[in-house]
């Protein structure tokens, strides 16, 4: 039995097998509709009515339970990229979250929440609300008696008409590590361009964001709070080639634009504190 079956709401939430076999459910709200999976908690899909799906999902994606999918949002949790001996990006985008509340609200808005288990010391859970935005909350409550420090990121991959013709807005005069050249810069630019690879992580940063692109005529923004950190990523041409679950061309159809708390902004939460990572996406029309 899929386990997700008892959240079920007629014409609202409704529990399939997804790619894979995985679990997953269908969210329907009256304006946009969503696919989430059980593994990472992962919101795979989000298209509002009649429009082309605001976030990227690789067609070469794996939808095995010890990879992580593609495109759509990793929830990255409790660290941020490399750590030896454990996997890239952490373990909460590898894991089973259970589904633990499915709402209907006013208005025909679809709220979700999932909670990360495994760990009595931590509650973690993930809010997802689907309606005329995206709205997603990682949140973090410290129930043990010691300190406890972490990086997380909510790693959204937009897809885009053509990223010759894309820009991101809203990251001027912030400084950024770029991971390919191994600096510390300041971003001079009004708008980010791409014409090669792309991996910087814009810090102290809680600054909204958008992607203008011209291809589909469409802005994407992206609100946040409780998150300093702003990741710009695109794989381009070699990179994309070299890794197995994403097409060699799908570089030119999306970009991440990411936000968390990683590096120097990692956060430390003494016992019985709490934080909560947000993060709301929505679209209109590029004039
Ligand atoms: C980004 C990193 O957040 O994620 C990149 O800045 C990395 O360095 C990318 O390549 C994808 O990571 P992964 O583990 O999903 O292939």
């Amino acid at each position: 039995m899929n386990p997700l079956e008892r959240h079920e709401i007629p014409g609202a939430v409704t529990a399939l097998a997804g790619k894979g076999g995985l679990p997953a459910v269908q969210v329907d709200s009256a304006r946009s509709t969503a696919v989430i999976y059980q593994h990472g908690a992962h919101v795979a899909s989000w298209v509002k009515k009649d429009g082309p799906p605001v976030l990227f999902l690789s067609g070469s994606s794996d939808f095995l339970p010890d990879k992580p999918i593609r495109g759509g949002v990793p929830v990255i949790f409790p660290w941020f990229g490399a750590r030896e001996g454990h996997p890239f990006h952490a373990t909460a985008r590898l894991a089973d979250w259970d589904l633990s509340e499915s709402l209907l609200l006013d208005g025909g808005d679809v709220r979700l929440r999932f909670l990360l288990p495994g760990d009595d010391d931590l509650r973690v859970s993930f809010v997802v609300t689907v309606g005329e935005s995206l709205r997603m909350e990682l949140t973090v409550i410290n129930r043990g008696t010691a300190d406890f420090t972490f990086e997380n990121c909510l790693h959204t991959y937009f897809t885009v008409g053509d990223i010759h013709r894309t820009e991101v807005r809203g990251l001027q005069g912030v400084s950024y590590l770029d991971k390919l050249l191994d600096r510390v810069l300041t971003e001079e630019q009004q708008a980010i361009r791409f014409t090669a690879e792309t991996d910087r992580i814009y810090q102290n940063t809680e600054a909204t964001t958008e992607i203008a692109d011209a291809a589909l005529g469409r802005l994407i923004r992206i609100r946040k709070s409780g998150s300093l950190s702003t990741v710009v990523w695109n794989p381009w041409i070699d990179k994309a080639r070299n890794m197995p679950d994403f097409g060699d061309e799908e570089y030119l159809g999306m970009v991440c634009v990411e936000s968390g708390n990683v590096r120097e902004h990692a956060i430390t939460l003494a016992p019985g504190a709490s934080h909560t990572l947000a993060v709301e996406i929505d679209t209109r029309e590029l004039v």
